[in-house]
């Protein structure tokens, strides 16, 4: 068993595990012994509070069934198991299919992407952007290459860089976005492309530290209206804890650039685990409620 808040005593037993598997040719299926998640008062779901009748005598909330689902994808290790075209992916399929609606409803022309991890997401953000707009274009970021094998030691079936999108449309950068030298590279790139509708989303290390300083170092490239989503802000109720998680860094950059506002519209499968994650920039007389 992982100590509570110990990400990454629970990061290496999952890789060895992970490993161990390979090794000896075992499917992997998987349960990590995790703790459960902190009790109600911290949800942050959409309609947490509305009681669902099972019609078996159990009424259970909305928080209830969510926050089971989201211990269970925890504790099965259900991000390792989706695919894109055989890439890895690491992304909940509901928010993907969100993801997928925001892209076609706002038509960004680059999405600036903090963590790659194997490249399966850039790629299905890529396909879905250049389907509306050929000369759309995905800068993906990460502090180390690891197309050929994820952070959690899978080795894709299917490499992203075998897209034919990979280097062209995708632009994936190798180096901690902070760093002076990357964020003038990604500037150039934007120069390059002319882009003019940027969408921001942060995946990268999860960390209150980070988010926040990835957000605050690149928020400007954001048009009035426009958008970021931070992912994965479900940590700071299970994994993160105590404030040290993406939506402890969502509540600090809020209250550091407070015209941006959280929306909630594409929380609608209820069961995300991006809850508070949609960061909309709404400037002084602009009116940002149209989608
Ligand atoms: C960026 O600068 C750092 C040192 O500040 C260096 O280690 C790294 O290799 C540089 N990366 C690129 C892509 O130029
Ligand atoms: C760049 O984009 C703007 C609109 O955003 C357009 O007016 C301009 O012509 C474009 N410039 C080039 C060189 O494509």
């Amino acid at each position: 068993m992982w100590e509570l808040g110990s990400t990454s005593s629970r990061a290496t037993s999952l890789n060895f595990v992970v490993l161990l598997c390979f090794a000896v040719g075992v499917e992997l299926n998987i349960e990590l012994d995790i703790p459960p998640p902190l009790p109600a008062e911290h949800s942050i779901y959409v309609d947490k509070d509305q009681l669902v009748d099972l019609g078996n005598g159990k009424q259970l909330t909305v928080d209830d069934i969510v926050i089971g689902m989201e211990f269970l994808f925890e504790r099965r290790v259900l991000y390792d198991k989706q695919r894109w075209k055989g890439m890895i992916m690491e992304q909940n399929p509901l928010d993907a299919f969100a993801i997928q609606h925001f892209l076609y409803k706002t038509k960004p022309d680059v999405l600036i992407e903090f963590g790659t991890n194997t490249g399966g997401a850039a790629v299905f953000y890529a396909e879905l952007m250049t389907a509306y707009n050929p000369a759309s274009h995905v800068i993906t970021i990460d502090p180390f290459d690891r197309v050929a094998r994820s952070h959690t030691g899978y080795v894709p079936e299917v490499l992203a860089s075998s897209s034919p999108l990979w280097g062209t449309v995708v632009r994936p950068i190798v180096g901690i976005p902070t760093w002076r030298n990357i964020s003038s590279m990604v500037r150039r790139l934007l120069k390059e492309f002319n882009a003019s509708n940027v969408f921001i989303i942060e995946d990268g290390r999860h960390r209150r530290h980070s988010v926040l300083s990835n957000l605050l170092m690149y928020h400007d490239l954001v048009k009035p209206c426009g958008w970021i989503l931070v992912q994965d802000t479900r940590l700071d109720r299970t994994l993160h804890r105590a404030g040290e998680g993406p939506y402890a860094a969502v509540k600090e950059f809020l209250t550091l650039a407070p015209y941006y506002r959280v929306r909630r519209d594409f929380e609608y499968y209820l069961f995300t685990n991006n809850p508070m994650g949609w960061l909309q920039k709404v400037l002084p007389y602009h009116d940002c409620s149209a989608l």
